[in-house]
């Protein structure tokens, strides 16, 4: 049985204002090399998908062109690859302790498909014109993260399903799931929260000091 971990890794980092959000460095590493040395230890192959022209040091990983969306990158990641069992993994998400790599891989074993996820902490709200709305239920609610895992075909199939209808997900368990698939949501960990604005690279950083990568 054969793993690959996919990266997206295509985007052009514009909420953060800081380039290409892969090639921006914490704690002396980009967040690409970050992803890449995180999830080769358990995995056969490591492709990333880059913007187009950019030529980053992606070591241990195959390198390959994204697209124009994420959900584009990842179709071409799945084509890239002949692996059984994939890991998507965010390139803006540098931080992923072992354990829930392990358990990812563990639950798309058992059951197809996982995704790491965290439960919500905070109180959820609908806005209501830029009033406070709506609280939504927040017992049983989940906030997304990656790293998921999938058998391949199954998430490519999923994707060209897609294609064909036009839809657009931001995330490959919200696609599956669209089509018809069942993701397990197994534990994640705060520390893979994505990094999206200046605060959240301001976060990476203080994190970087103190992890082994
Ligand atoms: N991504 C990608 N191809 C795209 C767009 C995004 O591979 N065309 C990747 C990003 O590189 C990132 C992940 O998808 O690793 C999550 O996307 P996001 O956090 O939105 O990153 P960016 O799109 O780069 O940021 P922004 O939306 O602020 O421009
Ligand atoms: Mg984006």
């Amino acid at each position: 049985m054969s793993w690959a971990a996919l990266i997206p890794a295509a985007g052009s980092g514009e909420r953060l204002g800081r380039g290409p959000k892969a090639a921006v460095a914490v704690g002396g590493l980009s967040l690409l090399q970050r992803a890449i040395k995180t999830l080769a230890p358990f995995v056969d192959e490591v492709i990333v998908a880059l913007p187009a022209g950019l030529e980053l040091d992606a070591e241990g990983a195959r390198r390959i062109g994204g697209g124009a969306t994420r959900q584009q990158s990842v179709l071409r990641l799945l084509e890239a690859s002949t692996a059984e069992h994939v890991l998507i993994h965010d390139a803006a998400r540098p931080f992923v302790p072992a354990e829930v790599i392990v358990r990812v891989k563990a639950a798309v074993l058992e059951t197809g498909a996982a995704s790491a996820a965290l439960p919500c902490a905070d109180t959820l709200v609908r806005e209501d014109a830029g009033t406070y709305g709506e609280t939504v239920e927040r017992a049983g609610t989940w906030a997304v993260q990656t790293p998921q895992g999938f058998r391949r075909s199954d998430l490519l199939a999923a994707h060209h399903a897609a294609l064909a209808a036009g839809y657009q997900a931001t995330d490959d368990a919200g696609l599956l799931r669209r089509c018809g698939g069942q993701v397990a949501l197994v534990m994640g960990d705060p520390r893979t929260f994505k990094v999206t604005t200046p605060g959240d690279l301001a976060l990476a950083e203080a994190l970087a000091a103190r992890w082994e990568a």
